[in-house]
């Protein structure tokens, strides 16, 4: 369905460059719900915004593929034609991303419309529509409500109906709770697990929040600086069979309710992802397990795990 190949982004400047993202290839299929972890900074927004053709300089793509259900999106109008009609991203922030003076179901009709030859009153049957399957009550109401006549919550299921208001494939959402309150975010999360599930919606969901992508999606694709570590199952990550040091380092930071011990951190911070880290494994710094080769070459990705030194070899016994 969407595949990224050997992404690799840099943050041009004359001076500094470096690399926002580096060689990195995930692949969602058909109706999956993938979770994309990693820490502040790890390049995250990065990797969805290059999906949806949307950087500007001084981010800009050196290499790689992004390809569309077979078919590699090149030229900016090809991801014109993707870009909120096949693939639809919802935002952190719903409050920012919402025009403040246009009423709700302006702002549905308008895209609704957008690149189609239907009426106005058919255009407001289907927003009413919209906020129904966003689970919106009172629709009608609503489509006359200005975004901060409405709570947090209630603007990011708008956000989502907009999202969908073209019948896209694939739905990247970008850390779509994190503004929200605990209970929210619990609604909305729900919302997207139903509505990938009813529409077969291929879901992209981007947090930094391990505990949350492990209960709900199948597989989890680790960034740490711009580089994949690994690719996890939501079963093996809640059962600590980690291939990657820094999966489980990352997993060792999420506090246990009830257990009061003092809070984990990895050591050290993140650093540069530029030239020369070229010929060394870009964690080797932060690794408790790193040996000689780690500072020495670069391991490459093998579709699982990109380390020298896994804690676990595949199918086998831990090391
Ligand atoms: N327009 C830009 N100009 C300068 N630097 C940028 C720009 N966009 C991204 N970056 C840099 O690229 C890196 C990755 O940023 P990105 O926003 O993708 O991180 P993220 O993983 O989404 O983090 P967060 O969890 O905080 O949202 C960061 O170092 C950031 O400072
Ligand atoms: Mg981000």
């Amino acid at each position: 369905m969407l595949e990224i190949k050997n992404l690799t982004v840099e943050l041009s400047s004359p001076e500094n460059p470096f690399y926002i993202l580096r060689r990195v290839s995930i692949n969602l299929k058909k109706g999956c719900i993938l979770g994309l972890a990693g820490e502040s900074g790890s390049g995250k927004s990065v990797l969805a915004k290059t999906v949806m053709g949307l950087n500007s300089p001084p981010v800009k793509t050196l290499s790689g593929e992004i390809i569309l259900n077979g078919k590699p999106l090149e030229t900016e109008s090809d991801f014109k034609a993707a870009r909120g009609k096949k693939i639809s991203m919802i935002f952190q922030n719903p409050q920012a991303s919402l025009n403040p003076v246009m009423t709700i179901g302006a702002q549905l009709t308008e895209t609704i419309r957008l690149g189609r030859k239907i009426s106005g009153a058919k255009a407001a049957e289907k927003a009413a529509e919209l906020l129904s399957s966003v689970e919106i009550d009172r629709p009608a109401e609503r489509l006359k409500a200005y975004p901060h006549q409405l709570s947090g919550g209630m603007n990011q299921r708008v956000m989502i109906a907009l999202a969908l208001a073209s019948d896209p494939e694939i739905l990247i959402a970008d850390e779509p709770t994190t503004a929200l309150d605990v209970t929210i975010q619990a609604q909305i999360i729900k919302l997207i697990m139903k509505l990938n599930r009813e529409r077969r919606l291929t879901t992209l969901f981007i947090s930094h929040d391990l505990s949350l992508l492990m209960r709900i999606c199948p597989e989890i694709a680790v960034l740490y600086c711009g580089e994949l570590m690994e690719i996890t199952s939501g079963s093996d990550l809640r059962e600590d069979r980690l291939l990657h040091p820094y999966t489980k380092a990352l997993k060792s930071c999420i506090p246990e309710i009830g257990v009061k011990t003092a809070l984990t951190t990895i050591k050290g911070s993140i650093g540069r992802n530029d030239a020369s880290a070229d010929s060394r494994c870009i964690f080797a710094e932060r690794c408790p397990r790193a040996e000689k080769i780690c500072f020495e070459s670069k391991p490459a990705f093998n579709g699982r795990y990109a380390c020298h030194r896994p804690l676990i070899k595949t199918g086998e016994e831990k090391i």
